[in-house]
């Protein structure tokens, strides 16, 4: 079987690696980078560290506005598909790089394959939501990694080849948590104790395009006195910069670059509370068992806030501060499969 996978953002490689390590043992798979994510800390150093082949086309789309980014993927996604024949194309969450994969393909009769299908904000004005809707809807396989998703499928009448076979992010967790023990010195690097700080990340548009939100955002941080670490997102670091809002000022709060994987789990497994708008982050506070304050209205992830895993606060000051301090005591269930997503997902193409 011969595969082309589209990957052009930071969540849509660490995805990848597990499901393209089982599929390479059998298949021929080559990889198009969009180009959507281009800093070496947002792309390269994932390929490096998840050992991941390195893409056979890159496309150098950039960023851009969503037309421009998602119809240059079209134009140059269609190219490679035509001449590469592939039997699937395979796609990954909720990205532009994955609707314009998701549509080349299926305008082309190349059957999709969507990996994290069926999850929904039911907010329309988040960009993912859009691309997940269209993507399901196009899609000829879809590997849904709860049973939430399923059942959000269901109602939109989407029934056949809809397999809950878990969450591929669970599988990257759990092959790399040991590495990360091993090899990750970012606690030492930044002068940190295990328990003894908040991670943050913070990058969806509904907040950075915010300038009210964000200023919500940096004054409950400057509230909340314990030391918190900040690998902050390029889109936000720009909107911090546009909006003339001086975020390095808050007391006990260090700002740093985006950091590697090993490192970003191993800042996850160690903070006391996690911060976030991130939805593969709100996902490995609940795969680590630690308590997560989501900065959103809605969350795709519902399991996640059974027994205050996962708080969602939005953008009140009051309500991100109270969920922070509050003392909670979760029970964690198995929701997110048993890390074996990646095997299913092959051996399921197969059976066709
Ligand atoms: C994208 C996805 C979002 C996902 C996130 C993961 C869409 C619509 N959004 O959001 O669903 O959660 O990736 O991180 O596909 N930038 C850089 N360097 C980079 C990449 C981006 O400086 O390597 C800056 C640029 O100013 C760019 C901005 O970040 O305009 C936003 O990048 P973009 O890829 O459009 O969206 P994300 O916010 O990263
Ligand atoms: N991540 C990382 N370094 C960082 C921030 C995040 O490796 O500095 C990882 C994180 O562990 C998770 C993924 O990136 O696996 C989440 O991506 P992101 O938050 O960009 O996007 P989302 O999941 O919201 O689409």
């Amino acid at each position: 079987m011969k595969i082309v996978t589209v990957l052009g953002a930071r969540p849509q490689f660490i995805k990848a690696a597990p499901v393209s390590r089982v599929l390479r043992q059998r298949h021929t798979e080559l990889i198009i980078h969009t180009g959507q994510h281009y800093d070496a800390n947002m792309s390269d150093i994932f390929f490096e560290e998840l050992n991941i082949p390195k893409p056979d086309y890159h496309l150098g789309v950039g960023s851009g506005s969503h037309g421009k980014q998602t119809g240059e993927m079209l134009i140059k996604i269609e190219e490679v598909v035509l001449k590469e024949k592939p039997d699937y194309v395979l796609v990954y969450g909720d990205t532009n790089s994955t609707l314009a994969g998701a549509l080349v393909a299926a305008k082309l009769h190349i059957p999709v394959l969507h990996v994290e299908a069926g999850l929904r904000s039911f907010n329309k004005k988040m960009p993912e939501e859009i691309n997940r809707i269209m993507t399901d809807h196009v899609s000829e396989f879809l590997f849904c990694p709860t049973e939430t998703a399923v059942e959000n499928l269901k109602k939109e009448n989407i029934t056949r080849n809809v397999i809950n076979v878990g969450d591929v992010m669970y599988d990257a967790v759990l092959y790399n948590q040991e590495l990360a023990q091993q090899k990750s010195t970012i606690l030492a690097d930044l002068g940190l104790q295990p328990k003894q700080y908040h991670l943050i990340t913070i990058h969806r548009a509904e907040n950075t395009d915010d300038i009210h939100n964000m200023k919500n955002i940096l004054e409950a941080f400057s509230q909340i006195d314990e030391m918190k670490v900040w690998p902050i997102h390029p889109r936000t670091k720009h909107k911090l910069a546009e909006y003339g809002l001086d975020a390095a000022s808050i007391p006990n709060l260090k700002i740093i670059e985006p950091v590697g994987y090993l490192d970003m789990l191993t800042l996850e497994s160690n903070a006391k509370k996690i911060i976030t708008d991130s939805g593969g982050v709100q996902k490995e506070a609940y795969f680590m068992k630690v308590p997560c304050v989501t900065v959103r209205e809605q969350t795709e992830w519902v399991e996640t806030l059974e027994s205050e895993a996962n708080i969602l606060v939005g953008t009140d000051v009051e309500k991100i501060v109270e969920a922070v301090k509050k003392a909670v005591n979760p029970v964690y269930a198995n929701v997110f499969g048993d890390g074996k997503a990646a095997e299913k997902i092959v051996a399921a193409i197969e059976q066709v």
